[in-house]
């Protein structure tokens, strides 16, 4: 290699040096020798970056042509190996610099990284050496002397280094040998010429390159000699330089070359022209053959070429030439936008992504230089994204704040970038990033708590009410599925047994029928849960009403209501009217009006001797008892209910006239005469005890009448506010009703329970009918002065004849 070359050379290597060491930093890089089979392996990947194979696939890994520029290698994520993609001719990429580095990026997720491979192409002899032109043609005087020289324009191999030209070789002749100099090649005159003995003669000019096996290539000087002499153009300068903005319009001078001639006439008739130049060069520039101006002809690019390096030729008209270099150098204009690409995108985004979570890799390019091509990104909306400058040129677009699906389920980003040129140039491009759903939002209610009414005795499935629960989240995530609240009791039995739930359609119907006597409110839960998983669930309490219905008859407790005649009330003879002497009390196992219970007497023995109170049921003479009224007296007193239709009950209540037992009619006397046989043992207790209890009641019978004369007042005598009604005759569920009930709101129940015989159990009614207890009399509540003397020996039922105790405590305490 000559010295010139290799200052040419060395200067290119300097520069790509500094170019590889700048890039090569904590990169991967390859080399391969140009014009590879495609498929033939570069290297492994994953080994240089210290990665499983495995890992490229899972984290899909894939080659990114830098700036749509052209995809040179392709990855094997399952082995990790870099293959050739494609035909890589280094001339092609690299012209004639002496590194040739070209860049792929790789891009990996999970996390986003980006990694540069570096693929050092190096050259391979496939270009041979190659002259402009195949002949050349030299006119020389036969003056010309030993030594002399003449300029031949040298020959071009695409290749470099070693495998560019090396070595010129001339064919073998008498006159001619060739000289290769730092600039140039000449043929140097080695033995005079003869015009009269060899007018022109052919030399075989070939070019080797330093390649093994090495290639040439070869030029026909034709040399034609001359008669008288003459100089050669001689440039102004050896080396011009110019400086050109690009984009200059066609037309544009750059530059004029001057050559001059020292010969006169024809001689000295300079013409230019480009020495060797690439057919890219011929399609820019133009050089005026007379004036020597280099001018504009096509698109001058800085970013396809920084400079251009040509070579001039001055030809004088005997065809003697010069040589000169023309260096242009480009300079920058900002005239390319930013482009904004997209490298990787996580679309669709979770709504619970946390801060700072990378959903996408941006890159912007500015083939500018420079300030030109420095350039500033960002995302000029207000959403919850930002971008986060990485490599350079590189952008995390990650997330600066919370997302809700819910709220915004898709967000239309726009980035915009802006060099620094002046003007700058600014682009900007739009994505679109979905938000997925994640199940964050649990049903809720439409009300806090739902209430049911529904009347007794429904049909089994009857609706009660609908629930409704809604949830914002997707699909499945939203999909609300009703239930009861497992495990629930309903009065302690599963709350499944009264009610059921759509899951669907969130509608509460109810199992079976209900009874408003049983059960007049109950609650559950419904719970409402989505499909998602894990599911998301609430629940809300549904009370369901029961509404009464008039379905239970009025039931007479007292007197039996079979029309048992057995049950007879003894009515003293002295009874004046308004003498309370029985009765009737019947209970409504409904309530409110439906329990509202109202007495009529529907048939009498004597119309004008009883009257029943409406609503206590209290049977009073109506006027004094008078001896023509027959000793045995029936009434049938009906009991009917406020309902719609009223329901009703009738009994029959029997008097007996009498001031003494001894009158009791024989039937009465049979009814004692049968119990007697029945059981002889028992009658014959019970007779010592009616007999006493007689004597009693007759004894006190007395001391009340004495009493109501002493006080010259008409007495109120027997039943005066106070009433005994055996116990067993409460229906049990009576006794924990409310106040709707009918016993509640007619009387008070105070429960006298003696140890020892069930017998003897006495409720004590009181009546509140003002009318027939003044508030200054009513019943000491007191149990012993009265329970514990009387109830003992005394029981209404076993008797058989059923002998009314008539007792005003009050005044018998008063009296004793
Ligand atoms: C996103 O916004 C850009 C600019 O604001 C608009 O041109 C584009 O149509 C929008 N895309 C969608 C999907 O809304
Ligand atoms: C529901 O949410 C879960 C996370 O909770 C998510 O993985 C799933 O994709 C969501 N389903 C739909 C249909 O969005
Ligand atoms: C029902 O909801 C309440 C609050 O509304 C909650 O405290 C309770 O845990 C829920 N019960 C069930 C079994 O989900």
């Amino acid at each position: 290699m000559t010295d010139w070359k290799m200052s040419l050379f060395s200067w290119r290597t300097f520069c790509c040096l500094v170019l590889v060491l700048h890039s090569a930093h904590g990169d991967v890089s390859f080399s391969l020798p140009e014009e590879m089979k495609a498929g033939s392996v570069i290297g492994n990947f994953a080994k240089e970056l210290g990665l499983q194979p495995g890992a490229l696939s899972s984290r899909k890994a894939r080659i990114d042509a830098d700036g749509g520029g052209k995809r040179h290698c392709d990855l094997n994520a399952g082995s990790g190996e870099l293959l050739v993609a494609g035909r890589i001719d280094r001339e092609e990429l690299c012209g004639d610099r002496a590194s040739c580095v070209v860049k792929q990026e790789v891009v990996l997720e999970n996390p986003l990284e980006l990694q540069r491979i570096h693929l050092r192409i190096q050259d391979v002899n496939d270009n041979a050496p190659v002259f402009n032109d195949h002949l050349i043609g030299l006119e020389i005087r036969e003056s010309a002397s030993k030594g002399a020289r003449f300029v031949i324009e040298e020959a071009h191999d695409a290749d470099i280094g070693q495998n560019s030209v090396q070595q010129y070789i001339l064919q073998n002749n008498n006159h001619f040998v060739v000289a290769v100099s730092e600039n140039t090649i000449e043929l140097v005159l080695d033995k005079e010429l003869d015009r009269e003995q060899k007018e022109e003669m052919n030399l075989l000019l070939t070019a080797f390159d330093g390649g093994s096996p090495p290639k040439s290539g070869t030029v026909v000087i034709h040399v034609t000699v001359l008669d008288a002499n003459d100089n050669a153009p001689v440039f102004s300068r050896a080396v011009y330089e110019a400086s050109l903005p690009e984009n200059s319009a066609p037309g544009t001078i750059v530059i004029q070359v001057r050559a001059t001639d020292a010969d006169e006439g024809v001689n000295g008739d300079v013409t230019y022209d480009f020495g060797h130049v690439t057919e890219d060069v011929k399609k820019i520039f133009s050089i005026d053959r007379k004036l020597g101006t280099i001018a504009v002809i096509g698109t001058v690019d800085y970013e396809s070429s920084t400079s251009f390096e040509l070579r001039v030729k001055a030809k004088d008209g005997l065809g003697l030439s010069s040589y000169a270099k023309v260096i242009i150098s480009i300079t920058d204009v900002n005239d390319n936008i930013p482009v904004i690409s997209i490298k990787s995108l996580t679309d669709p985004v979770a709504e619970d992504a946390p801060l700072g979570t990378e959903v996408g890799i941006i890159h912007v390019q500015d083939r500018d230089s420079e300030q030109n091509g420095e350039v500033h990104c960002s995302i000029q909306q207000d959403v919850p994204f930002k971008l986060v400058p990485s490599i350079k040129n590189y952008y995390s677009l990650v997330t600066s704040g919370q997302l809700d699906r819910e709220l915004v389920s898709h967000y239309n980003i726009t980035i915009g970038a802006s060099d620094q040129g002046s003007p700058p140039l600014s682009s900007s491009k739009s994505l679109g990033l979905s938000v997925a759903d994640v199940n964050d939002n649990p049903p809720v209610f439409q009300r806090e708590s739902y209430s049911a009414y529904v009347s007794e005795n429904n049909k089994a499935g009857s609706a009660l009410c609908r629930v409704s629960a809604r949830d914002p989240d997707w699909r499945q995530n939203g999909t609300v599925i009703y239930s009861l609240l497992a495990g629930a009791e309903v009065n302690g039995a599963p709350a499944s047994s009264y009610v059921a739930v759509d899951g669907d359609t969130g509608e509460v119907r109810a199992v079976g029928s209900l009874d408003y006597e049983d059960l007049r409110s109950f609650r559950v839960h419904v719970v409402a849960r989505d499909k998602g998983s894990p599911p998301l669930s609430s629940n809300v309490s549904v009370s369901v009403w029961i509404r009464d219905v008039n379905d239970n008859s009025p039931q007479i407790l007292y007197p039996a209501p079979d029309g048992d005649s057995s049950v007879t009330e003894l009515v003293p003879k002295a009874a004046q009217g308004g003498s309370l002497v029985s009765k009737v009390i019947a209970v409504d196992a409904d309530s409110g009006q439906n329990a509202r219970l109202s007495y009529h007497i529907v048939k009498s023995t004597d119309p004008g001797l009883f009257t029943v109170g409406l609503h206590s049921g209290e049977i009073r003479t109506r006027r004094d008892i008078s001896e023509s009224d027959g000793m045995r007296q029936n009434l049938m007193v009906a009991v009917k209910d406020n309902g719609q239709p009223p329901l009703s009950a009738t009994c029959s209540v029997y008097f007996l006239l009498s001031d003494n037992l001894s009158e009791l009619p024989p039937e009465l006397k049979d009814v004692s005469s049968q119990e007697r046989e029945k059981n002889s043992k028992v009658t014959f207790y019970l007779l010592v005890a009616l007999v006493s209890v007689s004597t009693f009641f007759l004894t006190f019978m007395v001391a009340v009448l004495a009493v109501s004369f002493c006080r010259r007042r008409k007495p109120r005598l027997l039943l005066d506010g106070a009433l005994a009604v055996p116990g067993a005759y409460l229906p049990p569920n009576y006794a924990d009703v409310d106040g709707t009930a009918t016993l509640r709101s007619a009387y008070n129940y105070d429960a006298y329970l003696t140890t020892g015989s069930r017998t003897s159990d006495f409720n004590f009614v009181r009546s509140y009918d003002d009318d027939t207890l003044p508030a200054d009399r009513t019943l000491p509540k007191n149990p012993v002065s009265f329970g514990d003397g009387l109830c003992d020996s005394f029981d209404p039922l076993e008797v058989g004849t059923n002998i009314r105790s008539v007792v005003d405590h009050h005044s018998c305490c008063t009296e004793q």
